[in-house]
């Protein structure tokens, strides 16, 4: 790997830890303003110091995050669907590589819809953006979506859809956690990280959720609406973090939430 691209990504990875707790608010690009992320900055910003990454499109990156930030930003670059359309697997590129570097990104983020009427199409857009990546130095995260239909995540499927994205050569993979995770992380050469999903029944859930995930594999959590959709989204991060690159117990992160949702 060039040098360009280790550096990138070990911004997103913490070299001490080889772990990654990245936010995700890119929901927008097709579902709109979703609930509490209305006006993105106000949601974001408490969240920043302990985001190790931002995913978000460039608009949200361009009107409501300020140039300053150390954060390092993951753009998503596929859309074209969206909540109310007809299929949201039929997504194209929509942001060039020019423009990931322009926005000074340390990767780009693509989904692929495997076993739909757009598969192919899909991972065509994943093989040409990962060989944009590799012109210039840019990482690129796939992130196996499966739509509105949610009952797809399991071990046998999201075990082909990461090592497709694998062999096509993305540098990381983001999918969902399921049952036998450890099917999916051991045969994708590449780190995994876990999506959030919808908002779970209780915050247990979630460190549950984080936990299992990191003990079965996982690198980290590319993580929304569990988080800055709870009543207290600084305090979740936090003990989300704990779980994640501290190796906290399920028990011990819900202590540390309990602890500080109090201050
Ligand atoms: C949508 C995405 C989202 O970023 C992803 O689903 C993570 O957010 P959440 O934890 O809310 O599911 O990639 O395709």
């Amino acid at each position: 790997m060039d040098w360009g691209m280790k550096n990138r990504i070990s911004k997103l990875i913490r070299p001490d830890t080889g772990r990654a707790v990245w936010l995700a608010v890119d929901h927008g690009y097709f579902l709109g303003p979703v609930s509490k992320l209305e006006q993105p900055k106000k949601t974001i910003e408490p969240l920043l110091p302990y985001s190790d990454a931002l995913m978000l499109t460039r608009g949200v990156l361009r009107n409501c995050i300020d140039a300053n930030i150390d954060t390092p930003v993951i753009l998503r670059v596929s859309g074209g669907n969206s909540i109310v359309g007809k299929d949201l697997s039929n997504e194209g590129i929509t942001a060039c590589m020019e423009e990931a570097i322009r926005l000074n990104v340390c990767a780009v983020a693509l989904s692929v819809y495997i076993g739909t009427a757009h598969e192919h199409q899909t991972l065509i857009n994943l093989s040409r953006l990962i060989d944009e990546g590799q012109r210039y130095g840019i990482p690129v995260l796939a992130v196996t979506a499966v739509g509105k239909e949610l009952e797809k995540r399991d071990a046998r499927y999201l075990s082909l859809c990461c090592r497709i994205c694998a062999e096509l050569g993305a540098q990381l993979v983001k999918t969902y956690y399921c049952d036998n995770f450890e099917k999916v992380t051991k045969s994708c050469p590449i780190p995994v990280v876990i999506a959030g999903g919808p908002k779970l029944d209780t915050d247990m859930d979630a460190f549950k959720l984080a936990y299992d995930a990191i003990q079965e594999g996982a690198v980290g959590v590319d993580m929304g609406r569990n988080i800055w959709q709870s009543e207290f989204p600084v305090a979740k991060i936090k003990a989300i973090r704990a779980i994640v690159h501290e190796n906290a117990s399920v028990k011990k992160a819900s202590d540390l939430f309990s602890s500080l949702k109090k201050k």
